[in-house]
């Protein structure tokens, strides 16, 4: 399969957690990953927990995202804004922004402002002391919010993107849907996030490391014990390939397709607000 190709709904693998489990409803496999959370003895709900967690990385996040996957991010967050400079957008939200490197990567696009959003506290803090850094305080604004309840009026947006977020959602359906609402008709949005390798070899090799290197590195430099462990743990059960593409149709977006990326270690989702 082309690395560079899009894969249109019809097309794309079905993969993910739609293979029948027994005694378990359709509904519940289909939002089985809900149930995947970091803190296993926590009584919080998963978006608490993600709060929590991404509160207490958050000043190891920059450096371990690119160690752990050895740079490879720069460049699938560039991918992601050349898809978008074809739209030219001049109003972009960046969704579940954390520290706001994608949001500091579409100023290239000069737009007049971008728009970060995130629950984590700590994850906007070390954005922001980098968008300071940058003296790009007048184009780029982070705001503490819930992508499920978006502050924001309703066809508000030339563009979105969300990166590595989605998977972290509490309610998927409900976070497409609220970045439906806030895009005007015809915005794009680009989901750029973690997919699982299908190809032999490339696909043991990458569940070694996910399920064992990647917690342990990431364990002792970040000093959160579950953080690292969550990741391919949420990465497993997250609705991807065709799966995804279906969530972002039913949320109201159109002409979607995926587009793998390093194996399909990672997929940029493209759709289109109807
Ligand atoms: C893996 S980080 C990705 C950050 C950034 N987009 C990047 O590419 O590095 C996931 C981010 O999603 C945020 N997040 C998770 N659920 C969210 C929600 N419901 N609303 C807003 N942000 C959320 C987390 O706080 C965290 O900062």
């Amino acid at each position: 399969m082309s690395v560079n190709r899009w894969l249109s709904g019809v097309e794309a693998p079905v993969s993910g957690v739609e293979a029948p489990v027994s005694g378990v409803e359709a509904t519940d496999i289909k939002n089985i990953y809900m149930t995947i959370t970091p803190y296993k003895n926590s009584k919080s709900g998963k978006k608490e927990q993600i709060a929590e967690m991404f509160d207490n990385i958050a000043p190891k996040y920059d450096f371990l995202n690119h160690f752990l996957s050895f740079g490879i991010d720069k460049s699938w967050r560039k991918k992601v804004i050349k898809i978008l400079k074809k739209y030219q957008p001049k109003t972009i939200i960046d969704v579940a922004t954390g520290t706001a490197d994608l949001a500091i990567m579409a100023s290239k696009l000069n737009p007049d402002k971008i728009t970060g959003i995130d629950i984590s506290a700590q994850m906007l803090s070390e954005g922001w002391g980098k968008i300071i850094k940058k003296q790009q305080e007048d184009k780029i604004e982070l705001v503490q919010c819930d992508s499920e309840s978006i502050i924001f009026e309703d066809n508000s947006f030339d563009a979105g993107m969300v990166a590595f977020g989605v998977r972290n959602f509490e309610n998927l359906d409900k976070g497409l849907k609220e970045i439906n609402r806030v895009l005007k008709p015809g915005a794009p949005l680009v989901v750029l996030e973690f997919s699982k390798p299908k190809q032999a070899g490339i696909k043991q090799l990458y569940a070694f490391y996910s399920k064992h290197i990647l917690p342990a590195i990431g364990k002792s430099i970040s000093k959160d014990n579950a953080a690292y462990s969550y990741l391919p743990e949420s990465i497993n059960l997250f609705p991807e390939d065709s799966l995804f593409l279906k969530r972002l149709e039913d949320a109201g977006f159109i002409n979607v397709k995926q587009r793998k990326l390093t194996f399909g270690i990672a997929s940029i989702y493209l759709g289109i607000k109807a």
